[in-house]
């Protein structure tokens, strides 16, 4: 870790918060050291000191295709000596709305940013401009992006009563409170509640967004939930939209609109799209997006729908498309084959915790709940924060054999083989014991 912590004392002295995004240090860091990485191949990331890594955190959840996928090499590449932002039009975002139109159900228009957080930020403004309405329902630990107006009961621990949770400023500093007023944080996977607050505040409210599947903490929807939530929205004229940040192109080509089957107004997509270029888009009804066609909601950025992105996400879709969608399958099938074995570690060496979500993207945590009781928010921080210095002990314990899991997530892609599983089987037993997490 030589090279490693040179640069890690570096950084602390000149790098605002020692990395480049807050989140970072959490999953990388080694007994106080930053590990620096270097390069990446397929399932494999390797640190400045010539460590390999399997690859479990992919940039959480874009490289979906693992590292420098040749194809999606190749594209960028030839791209770049074409030039890589020309600050106009060019046939490659015509190209890629194209085929988001043919995957995501919802899509009848799209448009492009480059981030999450900035797609979030339009649909926000469509829905707000296309009712009149103002206030905005969320759902508490739902994450829509570090923005002002949405950073609110993300990742912060719940407040409030269950029923009616307390808003919560993911950055109490900087953040204006003035925010607070146009949002509403509901229970997520409680239809009562929505239909309550609908039912007397739907002059008020213009969109309620959602992560439609809960990858972060693995959960879904309970059955029925969203049906319901398409149908109440429907009936108090509130836009529906999916931020499918996370879930499109992970849990399928068609996101989880299409694997839960249920249609949202608007959707915003970015991660496995680009798969490692920084892209994002928003889309849905016409009508809507219409309101951007006709000048009455801009939607801007410099580096909107530059070539270069385009370029990567194209060819990053076209090896998700390939064969019928076969890379998919083989995902789903090492992603259930890893998850089934960590299971059965756990019961091996008695472990009291839980491997939980879809083969895509799953989460392990150490607790005393069974998966069952997980079905929200409130559910998921009791049992995170039962524990959490055993998972730090085992998310440690894997780095230094040679696994990134960015614990509690585990992020599937499709180049990650049986003998990532395997090795990765024998890392989690190892780091088990190791961590003393066995009884
Ligand atoms: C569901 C969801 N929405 C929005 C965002 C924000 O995206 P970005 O970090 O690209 O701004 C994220 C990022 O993790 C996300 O997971």
């Amino acid at each position: 870790m030589e090279k490693s912590r040179a640069l890690t004392k570096k950084a602390k002295k000149i790098q605002a918060g020692g990395t480049g995004s807050t989140q970072r240090l959490k999953v990388i860091t080694l007994e106080g050291t930053t590990i620096y990485m270097e390069r990446g191949s397929g399932s494999k990331i390797y640190d400045v000191d010539g460590n390999e890594y399997i690859d479990y955190y992919l940039d959480y959840g874009p490289l979906i295709n693992g590292h420098a996928h040749p194809h999606i090499v190749k594209a960028i590449k030839e791209q770049v000596e074409k030039g890589t932002m020309y600050g106009i039009n060019n046939e490659l975002e015509i190209r890629l709305c194209e085929k988001l139109i043919k995957h995501v159900p919802c899509a009848e228009m799209v448009g492009f940013h480059s981030t999450g957080s900035e797609a979030v930020h339009t649909a926000l403004r469509l829905a707000r401009a296309y009712t009149g309405k103002n206030k905005i329902i969320k759902f508490e630990g739902h994450y829509h992006g570090w923005f002002d107006s949405v950073h609110i009961s993300s990742f912060s621990p719940p407040k409030g009563p269950e029923e009616a949770p307390e808003p919560v400023l993911g950055s109490p500093l900087g953040q204006p409170k003035s925010v607070l007023q146009d949002i509403m944080v509901l229970p997520w996977n409680n239809a009562e509640v929505l239909e309550k607050t609908l039912k007397k505040q739907a002059k008020e409210v213009a969109g309620i967004i959602m992560e439609p599947i809960e990858l972060g903490h693995g959960i879904l929807p309970k059955e029925g939930y969203m049906e319901t939530v398409r149908e109440l929205s429907e009936k108090y004229d509130v836009v529906l939209i999916f931020d499918e940040v996370k879930t499109m192109f992970r849990v399928g080509l068609g996101g989880a609109q299409e694997y839960l089957k249920v249609i949202p107004d608007l959707f915003v997509c970015s991660k496995a799209m680009g798969g490692g270029l920084p892209i994002s888009a928003f889309g849905g009804k016409k009508e809507i997006m219409e309101l951007i066609t006709q000048g009455k909601v801009p939607a801007m950025g410099t580096y909107n729908a530059n070539p270069l992105s385009l370029a990567g996400a194209l060819a990053n879709i076209e090896v998700l498309e390939k064969d019928g969608g076969k890379a998919y399958k083989e995902m789903y099938r090492v992603g259930e084959k890893l998850m089934k074995g960590i299971r059965e570690i756990f019961e091996e060496l008695k472990v009291k915790a839980i491997a939980k979500g879809l083969p895509c993207q799953f989460v392990t945590c150490f607790t005393e709940m069974s998966a069952e009781e997980i079905t929200n928010y409130r559910a998921w921080s009791k049992a995170i924060e039962s524990a959490p210095e055993k998972g730090e002990r085992f998310r440690v314990e894997l780095l230094k054999r040679g696994v990134f899991s960015s614990y509690p997530d585990w992020h599937l892609s499709t180049v990650h083989s049986d003998s990532d599983v395997e090795k990765t089987l024998g890392a989690v037993e190892d780091s088990i014991k190791e961590a003393g997490l066995a009884k």
